[in-house]
């Protein structure tokens, strides 16, 4: 009887399946990259670094093997320590998640031990219902709430629901043909308003139900979804030509939403620590003001240089992050020589700054030319960051380096 009752409460002490990171303290670190997927554990790096990261946490990659052993299913011990960890959020935000006067959003994001670009998905700005847009909107434009809900509805829709993105776009496109505009940023609040009413209206249209507006459902439906895109035909097809084991599963990561797209303020960006084509020691980027996160890689607007190192010719005249929001810049160079000495290599950096407040969203090893690699070897070893010209991460990408000349910052997973 006793073994019988020690037998459970054991295994629960010995395999953690929530890691919670906030407030400069995180229950994970980098070292647990097998279990926390390699952002979970960057997030809970950089939190312990002292780096501003929204708080959130990691859902283990172990659960994502009982998810599909249970017949798809999210245990329910799991669920419990999500709330708890949904409450720590709440704690250090200030706000409560569903509370229609002032409401904490959240991004679900998938992560695997390794990068698998284009091969899950991310979804923002959770938590966003008919009643909670209102709150948000409250001491912001309109527009941003409407905007954000937006977004939500038609992430959420391709994402969990299994509604192409393009039943979206068709009335994103019709609406601002009707308006006259190019852009979504000419939009007014009240026809972004009036497009999540036609959004929703195809969700309930075309997946048989209305869309969710509890957020706790919306939340569970999101956290499975990412558990299940482990199991989709893409990843599955990816793993086999990366010899990729099945087995290891994704994490999902539960965080905050911070906002680039509050207004002039506000804005989002990625960057590598090094130029990822010629390895020379340049801080390499773009930024776009006013958006969210996908924005700056969707190319829908034209990213901005973030300083005049780097502007290509289509960038000609646009202003730079340096000399538009210099103070958040600055932080953001403090930063990543930190990181680039903290893990010893080039880092591939994602960002977004709300109201003048810089958060870091994800950093990681950057994908880099062969002689890229070798010249941030030689260099690093000069700057005695590391102590030999051993190339770290030019072996460290799943099959060697990327072909691409040149690759993106935050263009994958
Ligand atoms: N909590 C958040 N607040 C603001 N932006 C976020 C948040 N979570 C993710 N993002 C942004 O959304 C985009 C997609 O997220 P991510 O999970 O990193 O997916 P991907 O693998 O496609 O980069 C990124 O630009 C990321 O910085
Ligand atoms: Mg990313």
């Amino acid at each position: 009887m006793a073994a019988r009752k020690k037998k459970p409460a054991a295994r629960r002490a010995t395999a953690r399946s929530v890691y919670f990171f906030g407030a400069g303290k995180a229950d994970g670190r980098a070292e647990l990259r097998d279990s926390l997927g390699g952002k979970g554990a960057n997030l809970a790096e950089m939190t312990n670094l002292g780096i501003p990261v929204p708080p959130g946490f990691t859902i283990s990659t172990d659960v994502c093997g009982r998810y599909n052993a249970g017949g798809r299913r999210i245990p329910r011990d799991v669920w419990e320590r999500v709330r708890a960890a949904l409450a720590r959020i709440e704690k250090t935000m200030g706000l409560r998640f569903g509370d229609p006067s002032e409401p904490l959003l959240v991004s679900v994001r998938s992560g695997a031990r390794v990068s698998m670009p284009g091969m899950m998905d991310t979804v923002l700005n959770l938590g966003l219902n008919d009643r909670t847009v209102h709150g948000l909107a409250r001491g912001a434009e309109d527009r941003f709430a409407w905007d954000s809900y937006r977004r939500f509805v038609q992430m959420y829709g391709d994402v969990v629901l299994g509604v192409p993105r393009e039943r979206f776009e068709e009335h994103l496109d019709d609406l601002k043909r009707t308006r006259g505009v190019r852009n979504d940023t000419e939009l007014s609040g009240a026809d972004l308003r009036a497009l999540v009413g036609t959004y929703l209206e195809t969700v309930e249209a075309l997946s048989g139900k209305p869309f969710p507006q509890d957020p706790m459902v919306q939340l569970r439906g999101a956290v499975a979804a990412v558990f299940d895109s482990w199991q989709n035909d893409r990843a599955r097809r990816y793993r086999q030509m990366q010899g990729i084991s099945s087995e290891w599963g994704t994490a999902v990561n539960v965080q905050a939403m911070v906002f680039g797209n509050m207004g002039d303020d506000c804005a989002t960006g990625v960057a590598f620590t090094r130029n990822p084509a010629t390895g020379s020691r340049m801080f390499y980027g773009e930024w776009l003001k006013n958006a969210q996160g996908e924005d700056v890689v969707a190319g829908i607007r034209t990213p901005q240089p973030i300083n005049d190192d780097n502007r290509s010719p289509a960038q000609q005249g646009l202003p730079t992050l340096e000399s538009e929001m210099p103070g958040p810049y600055k932080e953001l160079v403090r930063i990543y020589k930190r990181l680039e000495k903290h893990y010893r290599d080039m880092q591939d950096i994602e960002f977004t700054i709300q109201r003048g407040k810089l958060w870091m969203l994800q950093t990681r090893d950057g994908k880099r030319t062969v002689r890229a690699a070798v010249k941030i070897a030689v260099d690093m070893a000069r700057e005695r960051l590391i102590t030999s010209t051993r190339t770290p991460s030019a072996t460290s990408s799943p099959r060697g380096c990327p072909r691409h000349p040149a690759p993106r910052p935050g263009s994958s997973s």
